[in-house]
């Protein structure tokens, strides 16, 4: 297994995302745990992008609880249509918020956050199994491209033997 990512350190961020992507395949290919390879995610897009917070929430009866992340210490459990994340699970699409203080019920685990991502993870049989969260401590930090990249690194985990429904 690789020790570590490489990528240009001044590119734009689509750049960064498609040196990232065959990188990322590789890492999570010989593991079969998705917990091993949601955290080794969080750790490649924080280390790339300096995002304040990046992590997974799973899916666990009737909640979102939290998965591997990492920045700040996070809320655990979010219910189903709640917040952002909630919202994206119930919605089954990727939600970009431009400002957090404008969304109806945004969960704040913490007051820096300003603006975040949220994209729904799914499994073979079509279910939300979980959704990957990052948010940043500037406005509209996140745009379609980061949409774009996201779902597909998002597929490549849901794609693995170890997904949940599987
Ligand atoms: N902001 C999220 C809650 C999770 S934390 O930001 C890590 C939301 O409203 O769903």
């Amino acid at each position: 297994m690789a020790e570590s990512v490489a990528f240009s350190k001044t590119a734009d961020r689509a750049t960064v995302y498609a040196e990232l992507a065959p990188q990322i395949e590789a890492l999570i290919a010989d593991e079969t745990d998705l917990i091993a390879n949601l955290a080794n995610v969080a750790a490649v897009l924080k280390e790339a992008f300096g995002f304040f917070w990046v992590g997974f929430y799973l899916k666990k009866g009737d909640q979102l609880v939290l998965g591997p992340f990492q920045g700040p210490l996070a809320c655990t459990r979010i219910d189903f249509g709640s917040g952002v994340c909630g919202h994206a699970y119930s919605s089954r699409e990727t939600v970009i918020v431009p400002n957090v203080d404008e969304f109806p019920g945004h969960i704040a685990c913490s007051s820096a956050s300003r603006s975040e991502i949220v994209v729904p993870m799914f499994d073979a049989g079509g279910e939300v199994f979980g959704v990957l969260d990052v948010d940043s401590d500037k406005l509209s930090d996140f745009s379609e491209i980061d949409a774009d990249h996201l779902e597909r690194i998002v597929g490549l985990i849901s794609r693995l033997p170890s997904n949940p429904s599987e």
